[in-house]
């Protein structure tokens, strides 16, 4: 069977799913949604069409008069889910799917009360990237297809719906006690991109085009930390054009989020762990607003090419970041960004085919790919191509090449055809082939100079000699200068480094979740002990997978701490989203 998309099951060829309409109840006694979804055709189209499931209980495919269509269930494949093929009459325009998720859909996580902020109420939300959307609907679940979509989704009071959609108006819902939120999408947007949440919500306004939603207990807090994000997108729509979605909403999510953000269209999903009091944790918001452009109109054809939106965005957050907080913050920011690539990199291995930016993922899960690669090697990439044409051209080329492409999903080689066009030789000349498709950081990556940064390196690499920074002035350094410091750091401090950080410091009271993560993993393999309790109640609050991962490592890595790991893991599973499950049941299984 012909497809362009290793990751679904989909043809484009047979035709395309156009719009979606669904209607779906939220039933969290059965954590189930049911309902219906109304898949409509560009064209009406004939013969057999072939679309995404995972684990759904498909209860009837019709047309829309009722008629019900001729179908076949192909064989469940774990993450690719399963094919649902059906049979269309000729003239066929939509078709109809009656049908129930699972409890555990991969998409969905639902919440208890006591995981949530406010405690008192349920709460449910979605995750559809890479693939999960087909385990929420039906679809043609690959992102070189877009859908237009409406919904309306029925919840039990006084729960609010929120999506990746325009809100329409609220109505009672079919019974007593609850209410059905309405939806619709106008602007077309891949699969991945759909999202739902329910919960106790509540909302306020930060400007003229933006929104955020909380629950009630984080609403202040979250309200303050991203009052700036009117500033980032004045500064966002100076750098890549006309924000085209109308509205950025964004809401904040209880903690077990698995991940630090996630671009949803018109409403950004955020982990509440970037609520730090101080607003250093912002860049997450700058780059789920950048996806707005290099993602979210311009997006990958495939997870192939998942570095054209995150290499892409992390070089736009930057630039958006830049303008509001100077060069100096950048230099460090690319700092972190790079340490985190060799992390990871060393991880897989120099040579692993994962250090490639574009990669052949057939027959892979990319959820258990996912690394920085993408992100922070993407960055460099991109980095290198504007120093090299110059700012001034390169601003130039992106503006164009968001029009270009917009609405649209891209290879990486049509990359490389437009980069072509418009600076021709220029790939040949920062050996781009080598960057795109060898593994590793070619040596003419991107290097950022900065004052600030060296002598935070000198300090970290004095600190076998005995040298410690001078505690009345490292009190003041920002959150990036903390983090730039202690990842220099040697991770085995010796219980005596540990005391002596955490006696000047504070640092197991650090509300930074950035910090504290950092600080958390060094006492674990430093085996410091007085740190237990925190780690104990870090992983117990916090479900996004940046933290968890490697906490759980290195306690897992130590002799001495590797039972807690373990310990900690039962007790805490069920907060964790099934994502993190998968991936930290790998790690504990080592
Ligand atoms: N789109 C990603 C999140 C994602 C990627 C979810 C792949 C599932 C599969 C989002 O934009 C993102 O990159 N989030 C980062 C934050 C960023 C500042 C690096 C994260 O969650 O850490
Ligand atoms: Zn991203």
């Amino acid at each position: 069977m012909p497809t362009l998309d290793p990751h679904s099951h989909a043809d484009l060829e047979q035709g395309r799913v156009k719009h979606l309409d669904v209607r779906l109840e939220v039933d969290f006694d059965r954590r189930v949604l049911h309902g219906e979804a109304v898949l409509h055709f560009e064209i009406p189209g004939e013969g057999p069409l072939d679309l995404d499931t995972r684990d759904l209980d498909i209860h009837a495919v019709t047309d829309r008069s009722g008629t019900p269509l001729e179908t076949s269930l192909g064989e469940p494949g774990g993450y690719m889910g399963t094919r649902l093929t059906v049979m269309r009459p000729a003239g066929l325009q939509a078709l109809v799917v009656r049908y129930t998720t699972s409890p555990d859909a991969s998409a969905l996580q639902w919440l208890e009360p006591a995981n949530t902020a406010g405690g008192q109420h349920p709460f449910l939300f979605s995750q559809c990237q890479p693939i999960h959307a087909r385990s929420m609907v039906p679809c043609q679940d690959t992102s070189r297809a877009r859908i237009t979509y409406t919904a309306e989704i029925t919840v039990p009071e006084p729960l609010t719906a929120v999506m990746s959609a325009a809100p329409g108006k609220a109505r009672p819902g079919p019974r007593p006690g609850t209410n059905t939120f309405a939806f619709s999408m106008p602007q077309p947007i891949p699969s991945y991109l759909l999202a739902l949440a329910v919960g106790d919500l509540a909302s306020r306004d930060l400007g003229p085009r933006s929104r955020v939603y909380a629950e009630p207990a984080t609403l202040e807090a979250a309200a303050w930390e991203f009052a700036e994000v009117d500033d980032m997108l004045r500064e966002a729509e100076g750098l890549f054009g006309t924000y085209l979605w109308e509205r950025f909403d964004f809401l904040v999510m209880p903690p077990a989020f698995p991940y630090g953000g996630m671009e949803n269209p018109r409403l950004t999903f955020l982990t509440p762990t970037l609520i730090a009091g101080d607003r250093s944790l912002v860049r997450v918001l700058a780059h789920e607003l950048a996806h707005s452009w290099t993602g979210n109109l311009v997006t990958n054809a495939t997870m192939n090419d998942f570095w054209l939106n995150e290499g892409f965005t992390v070089w736009a957050e930057r630039r958006i970041l830049e303008r509001l907080q100077g060069r100096e913050a950048i230099a460090l920011a690319a700092a972190i960004g790079r340490h985190g690539l060799e992390v990871d990199m060393a991880e897989f291995g120099e040579d692993s085919p994962y250090t490639r930016l574009e990669n052949d993922l057939a027959g892979i899960d990319p959820d258990e790919v996912y690394s920085l690669v993408p992100y922070e090697k993407g960055f460099l990439f991109l980095t290198l191509l504007e120093r090299t044409v110059g700012r001034e051209a390169w601003d130039a080329f992106l503006v164009d090449y968001i029009d270009q492409f917009r609405f649209t999903s891209i290879t990486t080689a049509e990359f490389e055809a437009f980069v072509e066009d418009s600076f021709p030789g220029l790939l040949g000349r920062v050996g781009a082939e080598a960057w795109l498709r060898g593994s590793g950081v070619p040596d003419n990556a991107p290097v950022f100079v900065s004052n600030r940064l060296e002598a935070l390196w000198r300090l970290a690499d004095g600190w076998k000699q005995g040298e410690r920074p001078d505690p009345s002035v490292a009190s003041d350094w920002s959150t990036a200068e903390w983090l730039v410091f202690l990842q220099r750091l040697p991770r085995d401090l010796g219980g005596d480094g540990c005391a002596w950080l955490d006696e000047h410091f504070g640092l197991n009271q650090s509300g930074n979740a950035e910090i504290l993560g950092e600080w958390l993993v060094m006492a674990a393999t430093s085996a410091y002990e007085p740190a237990y309790e925190r780690i104990r109640a870090f992983l117990g609050s916090v479900g996004r997978m940046k933290f968890l991962k490697p906490l759980y490592a290195a306690l897992h890595r130590g002799e001495s701490t590797r039972p807690m790991a373990q310990e900690l893991y039962d007790a805490y599973r069920d907060r964790y989203h099934p994502i993190a499950r998968i991936g930290l049941e790998l790690l504990l299984a080592e």
